[in-house]
């Protein structure tokens, strides 16, 4: 097994390696792996769901997928696979996303208790696009200039739960652009990752958040400043996706977007989700 930096700001490739196979050592190496680097990238491999589930739970137990767009729960019988597609079956989506820009995120943080980790493994991949990047959150932190660090100290956000990052309204949800009236939950603004014991800015996404206790104006303004360093290109990097690709990354202390696709061709992608702990503030 090599376990190469991308170069960019978050990010590397582990290869040698077929993750149906892996040894107790094999799966330590990647874990630490995956702690020190944020985002792992193995290129060629070639999972079944069910392999994709037996090496997703060894980092633990999983988290149900969210429900999909169209309500429904893929694949059937497969209640912890969550199904990333613009293709469409009966002229219904199989999957989340669409084809448009996802926006800037981190996976299901509008639960008391996010997911540690996700993967997403790719089965079909569009000629052009659909390209997914990613943001190191430790680095934003560091980067925040002090004055601005120490007005963070303490406060809490709260992550929206009423739409997706393709945009689109979640199941069962009545839409409110209040943002102290959307659902969602409460976390630390600034968290400490339970396992490296590093501080970084946990942001969630951009629409409907709300820092607790401000007026909306003052909660808009203090949110637009931080997004304004959280979209810096040098903490980022981006898989150019290939079939066979498996991304595995940190829901914690990462976020991610995709660039938009031409909706004619097919993209498939099968994500599964692990369990988290409450995020602990810093
Ligand atoms: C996800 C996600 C983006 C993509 O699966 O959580 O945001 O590239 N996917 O499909
Ligand atoms: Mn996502």
């Amino acid at each position: 097994m090599k376990i190469s930096s991308t170069g960019g700001g978050l990010g590397a490739e582990v290869q040698n390696i077929d993750l149906r196979d892996l040894n107790e050592a094999a799966f330590g190496a990647i874990h630490q792996a995956w702690l020190d680097h944020l985002v792992l990238l193995f290129r060629g491999q070639q999972l079944t769901d069910s392999a994709l589930i037996a090496f997703s739970r060894r980092f633990g137990e999983l988290d149900l997928a969210p429900v999909q767009e169209t309500g429904r729960r893929f694949v059937e019988g497969v209640p912890e696979l969550y199904v990333v597609s613009n293709v469409l079956k009966d002229g219904e989506p199989i999957g989340s996303l669409g084809a448009g820009e996802a926006v800037w995120h981190t996976d299901m943080s509008y639960l008391p208790r996010p997911p540690k980790a996700s993967m997403l493994y790719a089965l079909e991949i569009p000629p052009v696009g659909g390209d997914t990047e990613f943001i190191n959150m430790y680095a934003i932190y560091d980067a925040l200039p002090d004055p601005l660090k120490r007005r963070l100290a303490g406060l809490r956000i709260k992550h929206d739960g009423t739409y997706n990052s393709g945009g689109y309204i979640r199941q069962g949800v009545t839409p409110t652009d209040d943002p102290r009236e959307s659902p969602g939950a409460y976390h630390p603004l600034v968290c400490t990752h339970p396992e490296t014991g590093r501080q970084m800015l946990y942001l969630g996404r951009r629409r409907n958040a709300y820092i607790e206790g401000l007026d909306v104006a003052a909660s808009e303004a203090l949110l637009d400043a931080l997004w304004a360093y959280a979209e810096r290109s040098e903490f980022t990097w981006r898989n150019r996706w290939r079939v066979g690709d498996l991304v595995l990354w940190d829901n914690r202390c990462t976020m991610h977007r995709r660039d938009a696709f031409d909706p004619a061709s097919r993209r498939i992608m099968h994500r599964t989700q692990i369990k988290g702990s409450a995020m602990p503030a810093a």
